[in-house]
């Protein structure tokens, strides 16, 4: 049986790319626009914040425009406030034939005096490599350099293929019943 995602190895005629120089680092403190109805900083805005360096990583590990297709599940482990510094880290976690996992991990500590970092959320996005014609185009494989980052490309392969399943079998529940 063909496993989605396993077959698929970094595309022909690219040479791979360590995964190390694709991560980027997203820094902003938050200010009073960035605040919900009840004066904590709004989720969206952090998630903004995670597909810019989402698609900042995917855009430097590909050469080139890249677009978010899917974003997983994201959980929110503390609320973030005005004042916070909130960084954004960002990685090209795993690589198929067009498509790209970026793994994102946000943190938020006070911007002006040495706290405890707190760990807000991580979140894992799914981009494909466009061309001018906004077709995918192939992007070079990634090359994961330490135990973390060969666990994040393993993990992100399991990722992939419940992203596929869950879509594949959405649209089989949709076929018009013989
Ligand atoms: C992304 C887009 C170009 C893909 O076009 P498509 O015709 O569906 O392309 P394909 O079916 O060939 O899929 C391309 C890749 O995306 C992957 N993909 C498609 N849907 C996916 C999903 N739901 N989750 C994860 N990967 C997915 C495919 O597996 C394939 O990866 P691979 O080449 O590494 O195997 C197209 O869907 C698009 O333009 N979407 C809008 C993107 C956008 O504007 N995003 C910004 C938010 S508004």
């Amino acid at each position: 049986m063909t496993t989605p995602g396993l077959s698929q190895g970094p595309s022909a005629g690219l040479s791979p790319v360590p995964a190390a120089a694709s991560r980027i680092r997203l820094a902003r403190i938050m200010d009073a626009l960035d605040v919900n109805l009840y004066g904590n900083v709004h989720g969206g805005v952090i998630m903004k914040m995670v597909d810019d360096a989402a698609g900042a990583a995917a855009a430097r590990h590909s050469g080139g425009a890249a677009v978010t297709v899917a974003m997983d599940e994201m959980v929110f482990l503390v609320s973030v406030h005005v004042g916070d510094l909130v960084t954004c880290e960002a990685q090209v976690n795993w690589t198929g034939r067009t498509s790209m996992e970026v793994g994102v991990r946000v943190t938020a500590e006070p911007w002006d005096r040495v706290e405890a970092t707190h760990h807000v959320a991580s979140a894992y996005l799914a981009f494909v490599g466009i061309d001018e014609h906004e077709r995918p185009r192939p992007v070079p494989g990634v090359e994961p350099g330490t135990p973390a980052e060969e666990r994040r490309f393993n993990e992100a392969l399991i990722r992939r293929q419940a992203r596929l399943a869950r879509r594949a079998a959405i649209e089989a529940s949709r076929a018009p019943s013989p």
